[in-house]
């Protein structure tokens, strides 16, 4: 692909070698000095951070955009996760080595590699030329593998992982239903689902239904159209093993019946304040186990490396991305924010260091 191949040639020409910016430590970022509204990202040049032991430098070709984006933005995490600003944004990228931290072993300076970045813990993210990661969350690429692709992997495929596995302990032959299934998680929940030999049932808005189809569902319902319970009551009377539910906001509060008795709902953390919820105490009688669902930093490198290696065997296939420019994060975020993007937006990072 012409731009990818693009991105590889600055990042590579680029490297070690660099232009005056890149010998005095300065990298391009898409900044926010403040926490508020899109209006408060801007492209600055800052200092480049520098891997500590056991941490891994990354020069980002695309960094994936997140919801969590735009509410970290807004300072949803602010009294919870030590952030200094100014902030960089971002969990998400791909891209190349550029140094390792003291300690840093299995990784070379130019490896193709994705990463979530060390944001969760208050560091910069990856809407900068570069970003660090502790080398736990930070894994080899095969040629094969886009950079696109990657960056619109980590946060969403992980909490995808942890939904469908680590919570919802989903095996061959059970029925499962996304909430949400043309989304960032969506995209990889349904594949990864089919993946494990599930039969999938996915909702996704009329415009989203062969998108949501071609990515495997067996069942996608058009929430808009359909009853999403009349629909999911005949294709599994006793109810689901699981729901994955990634929209929340009231959207299924039906949810608790359409489980079986036995089975999980499993409720991806959305931060939205006041959001209306399934009802626990019904779980309860149903006995259906209820579990709030978000992404373990604990496990993240390992569900990444069993990612990328689903990916790399063709297990599963990027979703559908739209590339942006670095310069138009404010855009992405807002589109991300009105919730119906279809798949990723990633942002093309190289492109503004070359630009
Ligand atoms: N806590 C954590 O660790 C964690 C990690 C990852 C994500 N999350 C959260 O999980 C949520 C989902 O993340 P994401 O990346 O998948 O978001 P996303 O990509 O922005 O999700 C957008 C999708 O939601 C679908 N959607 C909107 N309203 C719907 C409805 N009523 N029914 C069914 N689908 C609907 C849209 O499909 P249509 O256009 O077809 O309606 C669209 O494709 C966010 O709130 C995010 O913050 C939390």
């Amino acid at each position: 692909m012409p731009g990818e191949a693009a991105a590889i040639g600055y990042l590579v020409s680029t490297m070690g070698t660099a232009g005056r910016c890149d010998m005095l430590g300065i990298m391009r970022a898409m900044i926010i000095d403040r926490f508020g509204g899109p209006e408060e990202l801007r492209l600055a040049d800052v200092q480049r951070p520098e891997p500590g032991a056991g941490e891994v430098l990354v020069r980002i070709a695309f960094a994936g955009v997140n919801p969590a984006d735009w509410k970290i933005r807004e300072g949803w995490l602010k009294d919870f996760v030590p952030f200094r600003l100014p902030h960089i944004l971002g969990f998400d990228g791909a891209g190349v080595v550029a140094a390792l931290g003291k300690g840093v072993d299995g990784l070379r300076i130019g490896d193709r590699v994705v990463t979530a970045s060390n944001q969760g813990k208050g560091a910069w993210g990856t809407y900068a030329e570069y970003a660090v990661s502790d080398l736990d969350r930070v894994v080899p690429l095969a040629d094969s593998i886009d950079f696109r692709a990657a960056a619109a992997l980590p946060t969403a495929g992980i909490t995808s992982w942890e939904a469908l596995f680590n919570v919802g302990g989903l095996r061959a032959g059970q029925q499962v239903l996304v909430n949400g299934g043309a989304g960032g998680m969506g995209s990889w929940c349904v594949q990864l689902a089919k993946m494990a030999g599930a039969a999938v049932a996915a909702t996704c808005g009329p415009a989203n239904v062969e998108y949501v189809r071609s990515l495997g569902a067996d069942l996608p319902i058009d929430y808009r159209a359909q009853d999403v319970a009349a629909v999911v009551r005949r294709w599994a009377p006793e109810g689901v093993d699981l729901i994955v539910d990634t929209v929340g906001q009231g959207t299924l509060l039906q949810s608790v019946e359409l489980v079986k008795p036995g089975g999980i709902l499993a409720c991806i953390g959305t931060l939205i304040a006041g959001e209306p919820q399934p009802d626990a105490a019904r779980a309860g009688a149903r006995g259906v186990c209820m579990m709030p669902t978000m992404s373990s930093f604990e496990r993240q490198g390992a569900q990444l490396r069993a990612l990328v290696e689903a990916l790399q065997a063709g297990r599963i296939r990027a979703p559908a991305i739209e590339v942006l420019p670095l310069a138009a994060a404010a855009d992405a975020q807002r589109r991300i924010q009105a919730g119906h993007v279809r798949g990723k937006i990633v942002l093309d990072v190289a492109g503004a260091a070359s630009a």
